[in-house]
Formats: structure tokens, C-alpha cells, sequence
């Protein structure tokens, strides 16, 4: 698939649909964002655009690709705009009766080859494809969050996923820039059955006064070599997600471990849930949902 430019519809332009999105205009693909009105559809397209901007400032894309991206990248309200879609990566609120009711409906608008991708987080790949008459086209594809700067993204076979479905996703993966690893259709996968008790001891170490926002992140950081401090990811998750992905693994798992500290609620309580609302363990002017 490398090398083709192939239509890739992406439904939902909050976090995770305009950061797959990102990747999917700036590897040359055809990119369709669809969400539910003009509104959400218009914000997406927006921060699409405003990280490519950001990406050529900063010296990471040249600006004759990032105006290509720009031109391959259209916003839709409705679902038959996927009609031309050869994949369609799903990244709608974390619901599996919303999710399964999506792809009975993106049954009767696409082509029969069309792969189905679910960006989920916590929930089953093969009861989402049990919702299609199509299940052999369903593939997990967990991107990390940002995921227009993360690599890895996990690939989920479900127990009813074809090989060739399955081996048609890591190509297309391969072709926006991504790393892949294979996971078992099971609770959090691989990056959440880690990440999410290591943030919740941070929020817990926070808690108890072990150190500030600050001097945590810079021990994660510096000392344990992550990409960027556990506070500043949870802000761009947004605590709100954390909190949904945390009670859906503890609810699975029966692990404590996966419980979200009482300071979640509190923050969520009080509208702090990150950069997308100008606070959550930091203070943001540019509610820009992506790192830099
Ligand atoms: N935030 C993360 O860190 C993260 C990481 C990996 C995976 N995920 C998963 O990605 C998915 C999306 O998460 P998010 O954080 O982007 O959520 P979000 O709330 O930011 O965005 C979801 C978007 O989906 C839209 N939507 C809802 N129903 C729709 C429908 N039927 N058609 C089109 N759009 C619809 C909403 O209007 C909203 O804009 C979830 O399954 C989540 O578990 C999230």
C-alpha cells in the first residue's frame, strides 16, 4: 500500500480523530474528518491545519507538504461522505453500542473491500465488529495520544478479523510513518495495561505531597526518559478520557490499581480537564490539543 494514495475517512475530529487524521493528509492520503455537526467538524479541520503550520515553523515538514495535506483534507457531516473511503479509522466516544451501530451503518455506504479500523481504547475489537455484517474487515488500531507524534500504534485482530484484512492494516499503517505491534483483543491492550496505573501513581504521588506537578514531570522525563511528563500527557488526554478509560479497566479487571485517584474527580469537577479547557495541571493560553 505504500506509495498509493488511497481515501481515508476518519469519524469523530476530537482528539484522537484530528491527530490520526494529521498523520494519515501529511503521509499524501486522502483524508475525510466527520463528526456530527459544522461545528465539531470545523474545530477538527482547524486544529489539522494549525498543527501542520505549527510543524513547518518548526522545521519539521516542508510547507509544499504540509499545503498538499491542507488540499487532500476535506470535513463532512455525513456518514455517506465515507462512500469512497478505502479505510475508515473510527474514533467516536468510547461506546460499544455507538461504535457498533457506526460500522451496521458504514455496511450499507461502503465498498465491500473497505477496512474497517476502531481506534478504541478499552473496549472489545470483536464484539465492536459483531455490530457489522463485515466483522473479517474489523481491525483494532490503537494510536497513542498525540497522535500526530507518537509512533506506535497497536493492531488488534479480533477473534473474527481476516489475516489479509489484518495484514492490509500494518501496511497502511506503515505507509503514514507508524510502528506496529500485535496485540491480543484483551482490556487496555498493551500501552494501557502500563500507562494507566503508572499516571494514576503519579496523580497519587501528587496526592500525597511526594513532589509538585512540576518536579514529577521532570523526573519522568529526564529520569525515566518519556517523551514528555506524565501531567502534561494527562492534559492532552484530557482527564475526562482518563477517568472513562481508568473506570472501564478497573470495571474489567477488578485491579485497583486501574482506580482513578479522588484528585481526577476533583479536577473534572471543576472544568480543569486539560489543555482543551485552558487548565488542568497546568495553564494553557493555545487550547491547541496536541503537544508541540
Ligand atoms: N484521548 C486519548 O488519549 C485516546 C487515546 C487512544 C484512543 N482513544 C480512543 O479514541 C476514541 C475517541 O477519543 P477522543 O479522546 O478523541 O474523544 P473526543 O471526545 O475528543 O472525540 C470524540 C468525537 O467523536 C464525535 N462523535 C461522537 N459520535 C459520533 C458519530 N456517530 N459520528 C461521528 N463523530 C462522532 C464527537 O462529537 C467528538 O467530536 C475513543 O474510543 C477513545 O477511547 C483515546
Amino acid at each position: 500500500m505504500a506509495g498509493t494514495q488511497l481515501t481515508v475517512g476518519v469519524l469523530g475530529a476530537g482528539t484522537m480523530g484530528s491527530g490520526i487524521a494529521v498523520t494519515t493528509a501529511r503521509a499524501g492520503h486522502r483524508t475525510v474528518l466527520r463528526d456530527l455537526d459544522d461545528e465539531r467538524v470545523a474545530a477538527g479541520l482547524g486544529r489539522v491545519r494549525t498543527f501542520l503550520d505549527k510543524s513547518v515553523r518548526l522545521g519539521k515538514l516542508p510547507a509544499e507538504r504540509a499545503e498538499q495535506a491542507k488540499r487532500d483534507l476535506s470535513g463532512t457531516t455525513k456518514l455517506d461522505g465515507l462512500s469512497e473511503c478505502d479505510v475508515v479509522v473510527e474514533a467516536i466516544f468510547e461506546d460499544v453500542e455507538l461504535k457498533r451501530r457506526t460500522f451496521g451503518a458504514l455496511d450499507e455506504i461502503c465498498k465491500p473491500d473497505t477496512l474497517f479500523h476502531t481506534n478504541t481504547s478499552t473496549l472489545s475489537v470483536t464484539a465492536i465488529a459483531a455490530g457489522s455484517t463485515r466483522p473479517e474487515r474489523v481491525v483494532g488500531t490503537h494510536y497513542c495520544n498525540p497522535a500526530p507524534l507518537m509512533k506506535l500504534v497497536e493492531v488488534v485482530h479480533g477473534r473474527r478479523t481476516s489475516d489479509e484484512a489484518y495484514q492490509r492494516t500494518v501496511r497502511f499503517l506503515e505507509s503514514i510513518g507508524k510502528v506496529t505491534v500485535a496485540v491480543r483483543d484483551s482490556p487496555g491492550f498493551i500501552v494501557n495495561r502500563f500507562l494507566i496505573p503508572f499516571e494514576n501513581n503519579c496523580i497519587r504521588a501528587l496526592e500525597s505531597g511526594l513532589g509538585t506537578v512540576e518536579s514529577i514531570d521532570r523526573a519522568v522525563h529526564f529520569g525515566l526518559g518519556y517523551p514528555m511528563g506524565t501531567f502534561t500527557l494527562l492534559d492532552i488526554v484530557g482527564l475526562d478520557v482518563h477517568r472513562a478509560v481508568s473506570m472501564s479497566l478497573y470495571d474489567q479487571l477488578r485491579d485497583p490499581r486501574f482506580a482513578p485517584p479522588p484528585l481526577v474527580d476533583q479536577m473534572i469537577a471543576a472544568g480543569q480537564l486539560g489543555r482543551k479547557t485552558g487548565k488542568g495541571f497546568y495553564d494553557y493560553e493555545d487550547t491547541t490539543l496536541f503537544g508541540s
